[in-house]
């Protein structure tokens, strides 16, 4: 049970993550990617699902062969339950079972207020607030039906926390909906011996957001320092590799004791 104390087990026990198997959508590219990449190398069998299946299967084939896993790649959109169904399905054929899913996928496109239609922000919930709690459904049913507990991580961001750039209403609206997610599933789903916790990135370059903003026009080395997190409290721009070590805490043991918090992973931004 991954709600179990754990006390006893020594440091490398609490951090390994050998013989569970682990789903991380949107895990292609960006910081799914490299939470799948840390994920694996504490030893997870992974099925990585991603709208790009191309993405996907390169993320697992690379994966696989550098830590020694078994590792699937998946077409999954997370707006699609179905989908989402059949990937846990083909996680529970192909790896034998499943204890941890990270729900990572997520969009960010930039509207102003006054322009935003009701189809963009019904999008940007469909991912980013609907696909967690599908994620989790999904999940949850079958940890349940197992009877061994998991851990569901939710991919959050420090727009569930306060008011982000402008034009990022629905992005704000969803991240504020994935954390109170976060809270609540955690209660309904303890008594299952499934935990559910959240982290919260700051900006983090990653394909996605310079895409974003390269299309937006931004250029972000002329962006100030204060838009690039240089002012933070730790003074960088986190990389996908801070974000992935948090998720990893996250879906290990060494966090058995926790449980509906979402973890602010954003050099002390928010402080
Ligand atoms: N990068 C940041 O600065 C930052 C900060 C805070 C939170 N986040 C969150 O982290 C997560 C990942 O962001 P990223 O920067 O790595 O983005 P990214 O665009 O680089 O990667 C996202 C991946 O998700 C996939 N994806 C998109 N829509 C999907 C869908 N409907 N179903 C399945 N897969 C889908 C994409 O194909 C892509 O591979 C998102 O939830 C984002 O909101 C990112």
């Amino acid at each position: 049970m991954s709600t179990a104390d754990v006390s006893g087990k020594s440091l490398a026990e609490l951090v390994s993550l050998k013989g569970r198997r682990a789903v991380v959508t949107g895990g292609g590219r960006g910081l799914g990617k490299a939470i799948a990449a840390r994920l694996a190398e504490a030893g997870a069998d992974l099925l990585i699902g991603d709208l790009d299946e191309g993405l996907a299967g390169a993320a697992a084939k690379e994966l696989a062969e550098r830590h020694g896993v078994r590792a699937v790649g998946a077409a999954m959109d997370v707006t699609d339950a179905a989908a989402v169904s059949a990937a846990a399905d083909r996680a529970l054929a192909e790896l034998g079972g499943l204890e941890v899913w990270v729900n990572n996928a997520g969009i960010f496109p930039a509207v102003p207020l006054l322009e935003m239609t009701e189809e963009t922000w019904d999008q940007v919930f469909a991912v980013n607030a609907r696909g967690v709690f599908v994620g989790a459904r999904e999940a949850a049913r079958r940890m349940a039906a197992a009877g061994t507990g998991g851990v569901i991580v939710n991919i959050v961001s420090t727009a569930g926390f306060r008011g982000s750039a402008p034009g990022l209403a629905a992005y704000v609206g969803s991240k504020h909906a994935a954390r109170g997610l976060t809270r609540e599933l955690a209660l309904e789903l303890a008594p299952m011996g499934i935990r559910v916790l959240g982290v919260a990135p700051s900006f983090v370059p990653t394909e996605g957001n310079l895409a974003m903003a390269a299309a937006a026009g931004v250029n972000l080395a002329d962006l100030p320092p204060t838009d690039l997190m240089l002012n933070s409290p730790i003074g960088r721009v986190g990389t996908p590799d801070d974000i992935a070590r948090v998720a990893l805490f996250c879906a290990s043991d060494l966090s058995a004791f926790m449980t509906g918090s979402t973890l602010l992973a954003d050099g002390g931004d928010t402080a």
